[in-house]
């Protein structure tokens, strides 16, 4: 297989990479190289895909497969113009947040409203996201339009080792460190990701045997205990202190939802939101995916992490904010 990976320096794109290659695939990866190194062993073409004529290095080549990644509606007007026809196989890695809403729970890609595309003159996401979910709906269109064989995966949370962001690392490092521990929410809330290998192994799954069509990339639902208690097994503290601390007290108390300083990861309050982490993820599951306990994800994140020790974006509570509001809470006589 001759596989063409559009990134493959960062996160899942290195993911897809590794695997690739550990199943004998002949692999390019293009990109600038400028937010991470490829994986060793894939053939690396520096290009810069905002550039129209970036892809001029790929210029008479032919690839059984490719899959981009790209969040940029510029670079995937560029990647069509160039490759369209030299390509057996397209995947594109799309996001739920090309949803339109996410208030009801179960919802499929068939019976929830999309976002508009993208406006004229915006090519890319700003700040804080903004524009993020109707690029990805822009870039679907655009493949859609251009290509006959597509997969396109519509990813939710990712987890697993290279994640840089707060959102999982945040629930590794916090039940690792053990101790009373602020859990969001109710235990039964739903909550839902899928590991970064388990995606790859999915995009390549569908590549070698040729599924299209449109997906969310997303393991089933589970209870938010089961997901801290795997996370919590997976890193060594099995049996962890969780205090459930209720969303309206969290929000009264400043906590932000889902990323960032003074959040609390993999919790989203509202009715308006109780769908998000509650995508119906059978037509995945059916089409391939296989996903492994979250508490493998774990391990393989806290060694990662361990390792290097920085790369990840730190967010969600500080120790000390954790245990403010903690004692709070117990002031008030609950828990
Ligand atoms: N993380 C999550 O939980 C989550 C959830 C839903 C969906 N997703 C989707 O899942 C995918 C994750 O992909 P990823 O982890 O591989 O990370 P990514 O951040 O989407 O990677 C972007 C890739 O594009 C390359 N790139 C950026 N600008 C470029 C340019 N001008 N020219 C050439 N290459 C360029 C980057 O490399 P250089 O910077 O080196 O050029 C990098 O390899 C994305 O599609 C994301 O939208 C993620």
């Amino acid at each position: 297989m001759r596989l063409l990976i559009l990134g493959g320096t960062q996160f899942l794109g290195r993911a897809v990479a590794r695997l690739a290659l550990a199943r004998g695939y002949d692999v390019t990866c293009v990109a600038r190289g400028a937010s991470g190194a490829p994986v060793p062993g894939v053939r690396f073409v520096p290009v810069d895909r905002s550039d129209p004529a970036g892809l001029a290095p790929l210029d008479g080549e032919r690839f059984d497969a490719a899959i981009d990644v790209t969040r940029w509606l510029d670079q995937a007007r560029h990647t069509v113009a160039a490759l369209a026809d030299r390509v057996g196989h397209w995947t594109f890695v799309s996001s739920i947040s090309v949803y339109a809403s996410f208030a009801a729970p179960g919802g499929g890609v068939a019976d929830t409203p999309l976002l508009p595309p993208a406006p004229d003159g915006v090519t890319g996401p700003g700040p804080d996201f903004q524009w993020y979910g109707e690029c990805k709906v822009s870039i679907e269109n655009l493949y859609a339009e251009a290509v006959e064989r597509l997969f396109v995966c519509r990813a939710g949370l990712i987890i697993g080792p290279e994640d840089p962001s707060d959102r999982f690392p945040y629930w590794v490092r916090r039940l690792a460190a053990g101790g009373e521990v602020l859990a969001p929410g109710a235990p039964d809330d739903p909550v839902q990701y899928v590991d970064v290998d388990d995606l790859a192994a999915w995009l390549l799954h569908a590549a070698a045997t040729g599924v299209t069509g449109t997906y969310d990339g997303i393991g089933a639902a589970v209870p938010r205990v089961a997901a801290l208690g795997g996370i919590a097994a997976g890193v060594g503290s099995p049996e962890p202190r969780l205090t459930w601390v209720d969303s309206d007290f969290l929000q009264a108390h400043e906590v932000r939802p889902w990323s960032g300083k003074r959040s609390l990861p993999l919790w989203v309050p509202g009715t308006e939101w109780a769908g998000f982490l509650a995508r119906d993820a059978t037509p995945a599951l059916a089409a391939g995916l296989v996903t492994r306990p979250v508490a493998d994800s774990a391990r393989a994140t806290l060694t990662w992490m361990d390792a290097h020790p920085g790369a990840v974006r730190q967010g969600g509570l500080e120790p000390a904010e954790e245990a403010a509001i903690l004692r709070e809470w117990h002031a008030g006589g609950k828990g």
